[in-house]
């Protein structure tokens, strides 16, 4: 297990490896590492020789100074979980300045139709620092695969765009949401819902799944009510919002086709922490 810091000793690392005819798979992340991220790790260690971690957390993505300045950040128990799952895991933990230089700010791409729903809609500029971590990422480890959760699925439809932008070789490999027994996508900010927050949590999957088992019934705005209603019984759990959209093109629906992919999406407010989930519906 290595911890590299600086970008030129991790460039140098990951050469050598590749001269020797070594497959790089990249996890990247911001830490506070779970089961979910874990799953990732083995996926990429199933196909790769040589399995690089990220943690940063990357400042230009948070369009919330109060969500980075709390964002959970426990590098030696991160180290520790990897250290666990595999020897033969390299973690880059950079500094902002290993990462931006001395310029700390979002490119700004158009990620198109992509970006205008959900969280590009609710979280401004979120993607544009998303794109940016990832390209200087990508520039810097220069990996064959890369890994990403469905659990943020408009990410994993933005990286894919950024890939083909940038023209970049890597591959996006999208892997399935972990969660826990009773349901809940874990999460990093899971740690910071109160013990009676956790017992409420697993309500947003639940209603996720009779989202599903209604949908080759009811249209979108049927399915919309019933999901508002739903929460709006809930006290401790405030509903941001609930789209069911395209899973290629992340447009809402508006008429069912039988040949099209769909999910359904929401974000939800327990007290301050801020939680997102998505479910396959056909
Ligand atoms: P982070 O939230 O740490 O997530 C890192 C990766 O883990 C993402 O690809 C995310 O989708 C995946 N992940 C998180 N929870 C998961 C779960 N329950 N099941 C499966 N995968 C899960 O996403 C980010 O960081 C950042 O935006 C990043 C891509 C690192 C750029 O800064």
């Amino acid at each position: 297990m290595q911890v590299i810091t600086a970008h030129h000793k991790i460039q140098t690392h990951i050469q050598e490896a590749k001269t020797s005819g070594k497959t790089i798979g990249f996890v990247p992340t911001m830490g506070a590492l779970h089961e979910g991220h874990a799953s990732l790790v083995n996926y990429a260690s199933k196909d790769c020789a040589l399995v690089v971690v990220s943690i940063f957390v990357n400042p230009t993505q948070f369009n919330n100074a109060s969500d980075l300045e709390t964002y959970p950040r426990t590098l030696d128990a991160d180290v520790a979980f990897l250290n666990a799952l595999s020897k033969d895991i390299i973690i880059y933990a950079p500094s902002a300045k290993e990462v931006y230089g001395d310029n700390i700010s979002s490119d700004e791409y158009n990620f198109g139709e992509l970006e205008n729903v959900m969280e590009g809609a609710h979280r401004p500029g979120h993607f544009d620092g998303v794109g940016t971590v990832l390209n200087k990422l990508f520039r810097q480890i220069n990996p064959d695969r890369a890994y990403f959760g469905e659990k943020d699925f408009q990410q994993l439809a933005i990286v894919k765009r950024l890939v083909k932008k940038e023209r970049l070789s890597v591959e996006i490999i999208g892997c399935p949401i972990y969660r826990e027994n009773n349901g809940l996508a874990m999460s990093s900010r899971n740690a910071r819902l109160t013990p009676k927050q956790l017992t409420v949590a697993p309500f947003i999957y639940k209603t996720l799944k009779e989202v599903k088992k209604r949908f080759h019934k009811d249209s979108a705005s049927v399915l919309k009510d019933f999901v508002q209603r739903k929460f709006s019984e809930i006290e401790s759990l405030e509903l941001e919002y609930f789209e069911i959209a395209n899973a290629q093109n992340l447009q809402p629906l508006s008429r069912k086709r039988s040949e099209t992919k769909y999910r359904a999406f929401l974000a939800v407010y327990a007290g301050e922490v801020r939680l997102i989930d998505n479910i396959a519906l056909n």
